[in-house]
């Protein structure tokens, strides 16, 4: 995680940004300590990333790379306001012993792509290239599904669906074309349906740990459907992150530790 120390909305590179409407970093700030104390509480290991001046959206963490064990692909942003932001994340996982591969074309990490149980999910049509597609493939040696994002309200794969464990998802179908709602309805027939509202609130833009769902607490009919799956909903307000378009899953990159037969 990366504290906001410089969060802002300077800038506007999805719809939910309007530079004219105030953020309240102090809010912002005490909101995110609050996701870092749940994570903490919840018995995870957080690490951070020291926050840089002149990027406003580095709490977004979970653009910053994609990683599944001691290998990560880099992120190369769409925008050349965040662009600065990939070299901080490879050198952090680097000194951590994560063998980062450098992209070619663009991709946000996390934030379009998503590990699920020995597969990953990928989102394009707002931020990450396709042709990104072919480099998570070659670096994890794993299947890659590739997911078409169709609403500007759900520009990164991780606002419109989360992966609850390795055969659970919550999504919210209208994000998708119809050719990727067909794949994702038929690799997860148990998927939990999620509300137009609770997808406006970035519900989905959850974390969760097999078990435990950290989720936005606007979210309420998402975290009562998360609790009839089986899973414990954790309810954490990031409201002033939302004004940038974020929530919980995008200030949050996951370390996810596959089971050894998951790589090749
Ligand atoms: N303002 C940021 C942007 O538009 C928000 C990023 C949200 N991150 C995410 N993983 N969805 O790039």
């Amino acid at each position: 995680m990366c504290r906001p120390d410089h969060f802002a909305v300077h800038y506007s590179i999805n719809v939910w940004m309007d530079p004219a409407r105030p953020v309240d970093r102090a809010c912002a700030l005490a909101q995110w300590d609050e996701l870092r104390g749940t994570y903490e509480e919840l018995g995870h290991r957080v690490h951070l990333l020291d926050p840089e001046p002149g990027l406003p959206d580095m709490v977004f963490a979970a653009n910053g790379a994609f990683v599944v064990g001691d290998r990560a692909l880099g992120a190369r942003f769409r925008e050349l306001v965040r662009a600065d932001e990939a070299p901080a994340h490879r050198a952090w996982l680097e000194t951590a012993g994560v063998a980062v591969t450098e992209p070619v074309a663009v991709n946000e990490g996390e934030g379009d792509f998503a590990w699920a149980g020995g597969r990953i999910l990928a989102g394009a049509g707002f931020r990450s290239d396709p042709a990104a597609h072919t480099e998570l493939a070659a670096v994890f040696g794993v299947p890659v599904v590739p997911l078409q994002l169709v609403d500007p309200r759900f520009y990164h794969l991780d606002t419109a669906l989360a992966v609850l464990d390795a055969t659970t998802i919550a999504y919210y179908p209208p994000a998708f074309s119809p050719a990727s709602q067909a794949v994702l309805a038929d690799l997860f027939p148990e998927a939990i349906v999620a509300t137009e509202a609770d997808a406006l609130v970035l519900g989905l833009n959850a974390v969760s740990d097999g078990r435990h769902v950290v989720l936005a607490t606007q979210a309420r009919d998402l975290a009562d459907a998360v609790a009839r799956a089986g899973f414990e909903p954790v309810p954490v307000d990031v409201s002033e992150l939302m004004k940038s378009g974020g929530g919980v899953k995008c200030a949050t990159l996951e370390l996810h530790a596959p089971h050894q037969e998951e790589l090749s």
